[in-house]
């Protein structure tokens, strides 16, 4: 991978800066405290950690396979030992069981290994509510490359009020040139990037939706 040093040891990129800085401020207001929390792919644990530091009464913590599960608990139990609030557990994105107050990640996008690079984000907006309590917390962050306007449109569509927590612009990362599938999708969308100084910028948008009660009505 791109941004790992061995296969199973997954740097903090922009990304999850991004999503790092805008756990900070909702830790500022407690925002984690006593919640059952849901954390997709763990990696580095930069989140965990972050997440534990508030006290949530449980973080479940999910990675796709045993040696990067093994790195992500290795990272936790550094900091805090075997902290008895949080679960490590190997699962494919949303297949977990329990309901929770939170469901947060950052998830694959670039090298998402399928054709619709969306695939993690869509299956977050269509199928959180299944582990997400009523007026529980999506959060996740994205790329405006990703476009954001789609995701604003499908989580409305799909039961969540939406909200941008912070966003914060990076130039593109030279990887990004080799592959051109992802060239070519971005050329269709000129929206998803802008040009300062010659270079090519993307916008990375820690995004919130909470998801709102419903029930299906039926009129006699
Ligand atoms: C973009 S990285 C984020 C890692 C870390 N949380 C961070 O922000 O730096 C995505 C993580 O999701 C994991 N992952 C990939 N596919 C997954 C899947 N189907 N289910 C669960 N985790 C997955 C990867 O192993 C990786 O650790």
């Amino acid at each position: 991978m791109i941004n790992t040093t061995d296969s199973n040891t997954w740097k903090e990129t922009n990304h999850g800066g991004v999503m790092s800085n805008a756990i900070i401020d909702l830790q500022k207001n407690n925002f984690f405290e006593g919640k059952k929390v849901l954390e997709l792919g763990g990696g580095c644990a930069n989140h965990t950690k972050l997440i534990l530091e508030n006290n949530p009464s449980l973080l479940v913590t999910t990675e796709i396979d045993r040696e990067r599960l093994e790195v992500t608990k290795q990272a936790v139990e550094e900091r805090f030992g075997k902290a008895q609030n949080c679960e490590f557990i190997i699962a494919d994105w949303l297949n977990v069981d329990g309901i929770f107050d939170v469901v947060i990640t950052n998830p694959p996008y670039f090298v998402s290994g399928k054709y619709n690079r969306r695939y993690f984000i869509d299956q977050l907006i269509l199928n959180s509510f299944n582990r997400l309590a009523p007026g529980g917390h999506l959060l996740f962050v994205q790329s405006s490359m990703a476009d954001i306007s789609l995701t604003k449109k499908r989580m409305e569509e799909n039961g969540y009020d939406f909200e941008i927590l912070s966003q914060q612009s990076f130039q593109w990362r030279d990887y990004y040139f080799l592959d051109t599938a992802f060239l070519q999708m971005c050329d269709n969308n000129p929206g998803s990037y802008f040009i300062k100084d010659d270079k090519r910028w993307e916008i990375l948008y820690a995004v919130q939706g909470k998801l709102r009660s419903f029930s299906t009505q039926i009129s006699h």
